[in-house]
């Protein structure tokens, strides 16, 4: 009878850790409600917490582990604008710069990874945050005023701030394709 009742609570609770994993898995959970603010408020980001946003991006997987990447945080409102026109005080950028290498290795798509990774974790600490890839361009003319080094050409760009309360997540959010489009099971 023991035997029997310790089997049923060791299903039951390996039915419970499995329905937990999947529903309150707080890594899905930011992955499926973070979204691309546009608008932030003016509340500062602090230094912990840009501390914490650079360590995941630093842990980062990159091929054959090179980290062929640079942060380039910038604070200052004016330099901010010059790259984001929109940006406010209390955001921070983080410029992602990767490595100018002619031995291969893939630092662009590293350097994505490692911007994946500070975009989710700044979700997780409740910020807002998009990766954009159209000023690389601007920065690159100009690397040495933005204080890249010059071997390392920017890739993207990520705002960090804080929300603005008035925006809508649901209505702000972009969709994605049907699941149907995107995956192939191989039989
Ligand atoms: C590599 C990359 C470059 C991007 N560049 C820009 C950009 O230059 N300007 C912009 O407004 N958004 C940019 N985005 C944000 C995307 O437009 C956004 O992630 C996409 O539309 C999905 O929206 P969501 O993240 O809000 O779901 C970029 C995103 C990625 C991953």
């Amino acid at each position: 009878m023991k035997i029997r009742f310790a089997l049923v609570a060791i299903v039951c609770f390996s039915a419970l850790n499995m329905y937990g994993q999947i529903s309150d898995n707080c890594v899905a959970k930011t992955l499926l409600t973070a979204f691309s603010e546009k608008a932030y408020s003016s509340i500062p980001v602090t230094d912990q917490q840009l501390d914490l946003i650079l360590k995941c991006g630093i842990k980062a997987p990159s091929g054959h582990n090179q980290q062929p990447w640079k942060f380039t945080v910038i604070k200052d409102e004016t330099v901010m604008k010059e790259i984001i026109n929109n940006a406010i005080s209390g955001n921070v950028l983080i410029i992602i710069s990767g490595i100018e290498s002619e031995s291969g290795g893939t630092p662009d798509f590293d350097c994505g990874l490692a911007a994946e990774n500070m975009f989710i974790a700044a979700h997780g600490l409740g910020l807002a945050a998009c990766i954009y890839g159209s000023p690389a361009g601007n920065i690159n003319l100009k690397k040495e005023s933005f204080q890249i080094p010059t071997d390392y050409k920017a890739v993207v760009v990520l705002r960090v701030g804080n929300v603005d309360e008035s925006v809508d997540a649901v209505t702000a959010a972009t969709p994605r394709k049907n699941p149907e489009e995107v995956i192939n099971y191989y039989k």
